[in-house]
């Protein structure tokens, strides 16, 4: 595997759990939300399921997109993880397949499968890529090695121009994006990864047939600092700020996302109540990756406590939310 590679992957992962790399004020945290004094509502008996790409979650949740197995810590990071999506019933996006593209990490990608036969599990990639050689076969091995229920492209612009050895071509990604759409057997997902997707965008991107927007706004994790603290300079400190609040993208996509399309929420994702606010507010699911990497960083059962916690939250939620899901 080519060193630099592995390196900077490490490097995003070390920098990514600094706490100092997360947006100062959760925008979730901040959003209003209607509190209802008098529930006709049984907390016992209340349903937190949700079906998604055909398979039955227990949660409106995502394992967030964090990292490819390059390594053995990557590995156990990733064990983890599928395993809670089997066990707990949770999708889970594993992080670009770049690195196992370009390096022939296949054999890492089905032996991810098989620890989550039944699991909802996204394949990802940088869209970038597109302008840099990939085409629809590596696409389709994204998604064939992982047995995947959907493919997830980002769009991470700011990041990759901040990045010194960034892909910086993000010209005619539109129409390579359309072509995809057309040639791929399984539904195509968006995602930014923390600066969000503009409204006009997202309109695009339905029009031409994709089948999810994930908003990834601010409010949670910045890249613009996890990429600025790999450099020797200050040059990107003022793009810290750039971006569209995870929230607001919601509210406004929401307004025109086409019926059988799906809009999932995340970019500072924490707590139960935030996976509530976002359905309220209009998304089909919410996604979340920092609580995942702190947890699961630690060990498997730290995850189940991480479950458990936002499952809970999320329950009562539901419970004193006016007009919030099966209300
Ligand atoms: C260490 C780290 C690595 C990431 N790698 C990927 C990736 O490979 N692909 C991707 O689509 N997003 C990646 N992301 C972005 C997340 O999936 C997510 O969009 C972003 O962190 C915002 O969500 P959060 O505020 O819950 O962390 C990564 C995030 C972190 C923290």
């Amino acid at each position: 595997m080519a060193q630099k590679d592995k390196i900077r992957k490490l490097a995003h992962l070390k920098i990514g759990q600094d706490p100092a790399n997360q947006d100062p004020l959760n925008l979730w945290d901040t959003l209003p939300i209607n509190y209802l004094s008098l529930p006709d509502k049984d907390f016992d008996s209340l349903q937190t399921t949700t079906t998604f790409l055909n398979k039955t979650l227990s949660l409106p949740l995502i394992i967030g997109a964090l990292t490819f197995p390059v390594d053995q810590k990557t590995r156990q990071l990733n064990n983890n993880l599928v395993r809670l999506a089997e066990e707990k019933k949770l999708a889970f996006n594993v992080g670009s397949q770049r690195i196992m593209v370009e390096n022939n990490l296949d054999a890492e990608a089905k032996r991810l499968r098989r620890l989550a036969p039944t699991a909802c599990i996204l394949a990802n990639f940088g869209a970038v890529q597109l302008n840099y050689g990939w085409g629809i076969e590596d696409a389709r091995r994204c998604v064939d090695t992982l047995e995947a229920d959907a493919l997830v492209l980002h769009l991470n612009c700011l990041q990759e121009l901040i990045q010194p050895e960034g892909h910086k071509n993000f010209k005619g990604l539109l129409q390579k994006i359309e072509l995809l759409v057309k040639k791929i057997s399984v539904p195509l997902i968006i995602k930014e990864v923390g600066m969000g997707i503009d409204p006009q965008t997202a309109k695009r991107l339905y029009d031409l047939g994709v089948y999810g927007i994930d908003v990834a706004g601010k409010g949670g994790t910045n890249w613009a600092k996890i990429e600025a603290g790999r450099r020797q300079d200050d040059w990107a400190v003022p793009f810290y700020t750039l971006g569209y609040s995870a929230p607001d993208l919601v509210k406004e996509i929401s307004k025109f996302k086409p019926k059988d399309r799906i809009l999932i929420a995340s970019g500072g994702i924490r707590n139960g109540l935030h996976i509530a606010k976002a359905l309220w507010l209009g998304a089909d699911l919410a996604s979340a990756a920092y609580p995942f990497l702190i947890a699961g960083q630690k060990g498997y059962s730290e995850l189940v406590k991480l479950y458990n916690k936002l499952h809970w939250q999320y329950k009562v939620s539901l419970m004193v939310i006016k007009n919030g899901q099966n209300s």
